[in-house]
């Protein structure tokens, strides 16, 4: 058993996509055990993606996703956080496989609908950084 964050980004929540991803995070057959929706702090968003602040894009990045509401989620499963990204698809949704989230909901690079843990050290680090012990069902 495997745990991941996974995050509806601002463009996601905006356009009314919340009950797209939730449908296929659990028609994959991963449990949601924590969820909240939440509008980041300047500071909150920038010790999220503190592995990036040297890129030329975090300024951008952060101004992003803090512009309105996310949703927080922590998903469990066997290999969740490979599946997740599965679904996710790559970054940069022009290289996105078809009938994933991204190619089928992101806009660009940035504005790519999702973000999801990457390995298991950080999706320890990134679910830590959002959820309490008492607030996941695990
Ligand atoms: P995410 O998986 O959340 O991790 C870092 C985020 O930075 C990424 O999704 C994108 O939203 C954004 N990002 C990554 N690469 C670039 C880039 N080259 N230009 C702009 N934004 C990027």
């Amino acid at each position: 058993m495997q745990r991941t964050l996974a995050i509806v980004k601002p463009d996601g929540v905006a356009k009314g996509y919340i009950g797209e991803v939730v449908k296929r995070i659990e028609a994959d057959g991963l449990k949601i055990i924590a969820m909240r929706m939440e509008l980041l702090t300047q500071t909150k968003a920038e010790g999220f993606y503190y592995v990036h602040k040297e890129r030329p894009f975090f300024n951008d990045l952060i101004a992003f996703m803090t512009e309105s509401p996310v949703v927080l989620m922590c998903l469990e499963g066997e290999d969740a956080i490979a599946r997740w990204r599965g679904l996710m698809g790559a970054t940069n949704p022009e290289n996105a496989d078809p009938g994933t989230i991204r190619k089928d909901m992101a806009t660009n690079i940035e504005r790519n609908v999702v973000h999801g843990s990457d390995a298991p050290e950080t999706a320890a680090f990134e679910v830590d950084y959002f959820f309490k012990g008492s607030e996941i069902m695990g």
